[in-house]
């Protein structure tokens, strides 16, 4: 079964509503392929906002949530209250989840486990660090990333994962699958959409420029955008495989 190829946009915590808005303007205007599923992940606060204001060909993540449905944890959203606002996707394990904030594998597959329990869809980020593709480690770290969150999920058909390298972050280097590719393959099942993440930062960037080569790659069936979802490029982006 071939994957519908996917495109993220994190915004992460970026914009206002005045820009926000604009930008929602845009990607409301552009046509998009209707065989591309797409997804802004908004914050937390501009999720009933994104959600009221994005047209119903685009669908809309929070960028993280809790392992429970309610209780005394100042600071977090539950999946329960993503769906509230009409938000039916969540980006989890995010390499700035993890290495920021200091998640761990086990807290990733926890919330992966209670997201998908709650009906949300999950865009699950792997990926592992300079000091440790370095040092040799690259196929242990995203293992043992995955298997927690393999572990934790029953039907793919709802998850996302997306390989996205912290060393290819604003580094000005390309992420390849590479030998991960033979892994995701066994590891497949006939729903099970995984998105490589081959962009690099800035002007090396997947761009409306460079996104049609990067999405013709074998193994690439997806993107997960920050910086330039925050542009009307991101419609570029979007249709890459167009
Ligand atoms: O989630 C996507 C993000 O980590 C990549 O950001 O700005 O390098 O495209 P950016």
């Amino acid at each position: 079964m071939s994957r519908k190829f996917f495109v993220g946009g994190n915004w992460k915590m970026n914009g206002d509503k005045k820009s926000l808005g604009e930008l929602i303007q845009t990607l409301n205007a552009g046509k998009v392929d209707p065989n591309v599923e797409v997804v802004c992940g908004a914050p937390s606060i501009y999720l009933d906002f994104a959600r009221s204001k994005l047209d119903g060909k685009f669908g809309v993540a929070a960028q993280n949530c809790y392992k429970v449905a309610k209780g005394a944890f100042t600071g977090e959203i539950s999946p329960a209250m993503i769906k509230d606002c009409g938000v039916n996707w969540v980006i989890l394990g995010h390499s700035e989840r993890r290495h920021v904030f200091g998640e761990s594998d086990e807290l990733i597959g926890q919330k992966t486990a209670h997201a998908l329990e709650n009906g949300l869809g999950v865009i699950a980020c792997i990926g592992e660090k300079l000091d440790e593709r370095e040092g040799g480690i690259t196929e242990k770290v995203v293992f043992a990333q995955t298997k927690v969150i393999a572990d934790n999920v029953k039907d793919w058909s709802k998850v996302v994962l997306a390989y996205e390298p912290v060393w290819a972050i604003g580094t000005g280097k390309t992420a390849s699958p590479q030998g991960l590719a033979p892994w995701f393959q066994t590891r497949s099942r006939e729903t099970e959409s995984v998105a490589e993440d081959q962009r690099v930062r800035g002007r090396g960037s997947v761009t409306g420029g460079t996104c049609k080569e990067l999405a013709s790659q074998k193994d690439v069936d997806g993107f997960l955008v920050g910086g330039a979802s925050l542009k009307p490029e991101f419609i570029d982006i979007i249709n890459a495989k167009a």
